[in-house]
C-alpha cells in the first residue's frame, strides 16, 4: 500500500493529542484505568466489538477469543479497546433477530463513531450479527475487519452425523409422523450442537460469513476454520497484528467494497447453495456501500454458476468441518476463478487472484469440480409475477424437483397462530397438490420477517410420506432449511401487497424454469377484493419496534432502515470536541 499515515492523522488525535483542558480530561480518564500515556497517545486505537453475551451460544468463546484479538493488536504496534455489543442468539432472541439486526447495526456505528477509534475488528458469527456489524462497520468508515465465530463442530447421535438445523427439522416431522421415540428426540437434543461456533450447516451464519470473506473483509479464506481448531484463535491474533497497519495504510471499507467484491460475493453464495438470506443481507451491504445490487444479479448468477460445495442442506452428506479439511473458501473460489473479479482486494491489502495462487482441494467430493456439480445451476431462482410484483425468492436446488412447475389451489393462513392451529389437523381438507400460503409474515407484519417460511407439511400428510409441497409467504426461512418454499414475497401482504388478495381455493401457478409465480384471479375479482381490504391493526405504539415498523424497508430493498441508506462521501459528520 502506498498510503502510510502518520500518528498526527490519527482519528484518536483530535481526542488525545491536543494540549487543552477537554484532551487533559480524555488522557486522565485512561490514566486512571492504569494506562501510560505513551502505552495509547499515537497508536492506534482498535475497538473490538465483541458480541459475546451468556445468551450467545455460537459466541461462547469470545471471551477467550478477545484476549486473542488483543494480544494481536498489541503486537501490531496498537492500543485495544474491547466494545461489548448486543449479541443477537438466533436460538433465543424473539420474536426474530431480524427486527434487530438494523438495532446492532446503528449500534455498531455509533460506538465507532462516537469515540476514538481508529480501527475496528467486528466479532460475529451467528446469523445477523455478520450483517449488522458489518452494514454499521461500513457507514463508520473507519478501517474494519471481520472475525468470523467459525462453525461448530459436527453433530453426533448413535454415532451418525447431525446437522443444525436441517436435522432438527427433519427429525421433528418423523416425530411429528409417529416414527421417532421420545428417548430418540431426547438423545439428538443432547447431540446436535456439541461445541461453541455457529451453525456447521451451510445456514445463513455460515454463508453470511463466508461473504463477508468474500467481499473483503476478513482475513482471506478464513471464515472456513471451525470455531474449536486452534487455527482459529491464531487467526484472531493475526487479525489483531493486521488491522492496525490498514490504519496506518487507511484501508477502510470504501476502498474494498465496490461492485465488483459484491459481484464476487453473489458469484460465491451460487456455488455454496446459500442461504436464502444472504439474498436480504448481501442487498443491504452493497446499498449501504452505495452500490446498487437487486434480486436480478442474484438470478442471473444462478443461472451461470453450479453449486459445487456439497455441504447441506443443497448438498446431501457433508458439514463446514468437512468443507474446511477439503480446502475450504479458498479451495472453493480457485475452482470459481472465471466467475470472479480476481483483482478484487480484501484487507491483506492483496488482490484475490494473489491470495488464491497455490490453493489446493483434498476433496473433489466436497468441493466437486464444475462439471461434477451438485446442481448445474439453481441454487437461488427469484420468481416474479402478480402475486409478488417485486419479486420473491426459491431455492430450488433444495426442493423436490416434481415442484418446479405447479398449479394448485392455495390454503391461506392469516397468521402462524391460524397455521399452528390447523396443520395437525386429522381434519383438514389437504392434499399434496394444495399450495400452503401464510401472510403477514414479512418485515412489518412478522414484524421482523421471521423464519417462518418453511411452513409446516400437515400432519396428516406426513403420515402419508410427504416430505414437500409448495408454500408460500412473506417470511424468511432458516439457511439450514429446505423444500419448495417461495419466500420474501415482495411487497408484503401486510402493506397491501397482493399476497393480502389472495383467498383459499385461488390457484397459483408456479414455474421456476420461467421465474413466474401467478395467482389465477382475474384483475376485476382482484380490484373488488382490494377495496373491501381492512388494514391491519399496528403491531407497534411505542419503543424501538415502533421506530422499526415506520422505517423497514421491503425484503426486495435489502430491510435496511430508510434513513440508514448512504452511500460512501455523505456519512455522518465526525462529533464535536469542545
Ligand atoms: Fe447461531 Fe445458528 S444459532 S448460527
Amino acid at each position: 500500500m502506498s498510503v502510510r499515515r502518520n500518528p498526527s492523522e490519527l482519528r484518536s488525535a483530535r481526542w488525545f493529542a491536543p494540549d487543552d483542558f477537554r484532551s487533559f480530561g480524555h488522557r486522565s480518564r485512561m490514566n486512571q484505568m492504569g494506562y501510560a500515556v505513551e502505552e495509547f497517545v499515537g497508536k492506534p486505537i482498535i475497538g473490538i466489538i465483541n458480541t459475546w453475551s451468556d445468551f450467545a451460544q455460537c459466541h461462547a468463546h469470545f471471551k477467550q477469543r478477545v484476549e486473542d484479538i488483543k494480544r494481536g493488536v498489541l503486537q501490531g504496534g496498537g492500543f485495544p479497546v474491547e466494545l461489548p455489543a448486543l449479541s443477537l442468539s438466533e436460538s433465543t432472541v424473539k420474536p426474530t433477530t431480524m427486527l434487530y439486526r438494523n438495532f446492532l447495526a446503528m449500534e455498531t456505528e455509533e460506538l465507532i463513531r462516537s469515540q476514538p477509534i481508529d480501527g475496528v475488528v467486528l466479532m460475529g458469527g451467528c446469523d445477523k450479527t455478520t450483517p449488522g456489524l458489518i452494514l454499521g462497520a461500513t457507514s463508520a468508515g473507519v478501517p474494519a475487519i471481520y472475525v468470523p465465530a467459525g462453525p461448530m463442530l459436527r453433530g453426533n447421535w448413535h454415532g451418525q452425523t447431525l446437522g443444525s438445523g436441517s436435522d432438527a427439522f427433519k427429525y421433528w416431522d418423523e416425530r411429528r409422523a409417529g416414527n421417532l421415540s421420545a428417548k430418540d428426540w431426547a438423545e439428538m437434543e443432547m447431540g446436535i450442537a456439541r461445541s461453541y461456533g455457529v451453525c456447521m450447516t451451510m445456514g445463513t451464519a455460515s454463508t453470511m460469513t463466508a461473504l463477508a470473506d468474500v467481499v473483503g473483509l476478513s482475513l482471506p479464506g478464513t471464515s472456513s476454520i471451525p470455531a474449536a481448531d486452534s487455527n482459529h484463535a491464531r487467526m484472531c491474533a493475526a487479525a489483531g497484528r493486521r488491522v492496525v497497519d490498514m490504519v496506518w495504510e487507511d484501508l477502510t471499507p470504501a476502498r474494498i467494497l465496490t461492485q465488483g467484491a459484491f459481484r464476487n460475493a453473489i458469484a460465491v453464495a451460487m456455488a455454496m447453495g446459500c442461504s436464502t438470506n444472504a439474498v436480504i443481507h448481501l442487498i443491504a451491504m452493497a446499498r449501504r456501500a452505495g452500490q446498487p445490487i437487486g434480486l436480478g444479479d442474484f438470478d442471473a448468477a444462478s443461472r451461470k454458476v453450479p453449486v459445487i460445495a456439497n455441504v447441506r442442506p443443497s448438498g446431501d452428506k457433508y458439514l463446514m468441518e468437512d468443507f474446511y479439511y477439503a480446502g475450504g473458501l479458498i479451495g472453493l473460489m480457485s475452482r470459481l476463478k472465471d466467475f470472479l473479479d480476481l483483482s478484487q482486494i480484501n484487507v491483506s491489502g492483496r488482490t484475490w487472484g494473489e491470495c488464491l495462487q497455490g490453493a489446493e482441494i483434498y476433496s473433489d467430493d466436497v468441493i466437486r469440480p464444475l462439471d461434477k456439480a451438485i446442481y448445474q445451476e439453481g441454487a437461488l431462482a427469484v420468481l416474479k409475477g402478480n402475486l409478488a410484483p417485486d419479486g420473491c425468492v426459491i431455492k430450488p436446488s433444495a426442493c423436490e424437483p416434481r415442484l418446479l412447475r405447479h398449479a394448485g389451489a392455495a390454503i391461506v393462513f392469516d397468521d402462524y397462530v391460524a397455521l399452528k392451529a390447523a396443520i395437525n389437523r386429522e381434519d383438514l381438507d389437504v392434499t399434496p397438490n394444495h399450495v400452503l400460503v401464510l401472510r403477514n409474515a414479512g418485515p412489518q407484519g412478522g414484524p421482523g420477517m421471521p423464519e417462518w417460511g418453511m411452513l409446516p407439511i400437515p400432519t396428516k400428510l406426513l403420515k402419508r410420506g410427504v416430505r414437500d409441497m409448495i408454500r408460500i409467504s412473506d417470511a424468511r426461512m432458516s439457511g439450514t432449511s429446505y423444500g419448495a418454499c417461495i419466500l420474501h414475497v415482495s411487497p408484503e401482504s401486510y402493506v397491501g401487497g397482493p399476497l393480502a388478495l389472495i383467498r383459499t381455493g385461488d390457484t397459483v401457478a408456479v414455474d421456476v424454469p420461467a421465474r413466474s409465480i401467478s395467482l389465477e384471479v382475474c384483475d376485476t375479482e382482484l380490484a373488488n377484493r382490494r377495496v373491501a381490504l381492512q388494514p391491519p391493526a399496528p403491531r407497534y405504539e411505542r419503543g424501538y419496534g415502533w421506530m422499526f415498523s415506520r422505517h423497514i424497508m421491503q425484503a426486495h430493498q435489502g430491510c435496511d432502515f430508510d434513513f440508514l441508506e448512504t452511500a460512501f462521501g455523505r456519512a455522518a459528520p465526525e462529533p464535536d470536541i469542545h
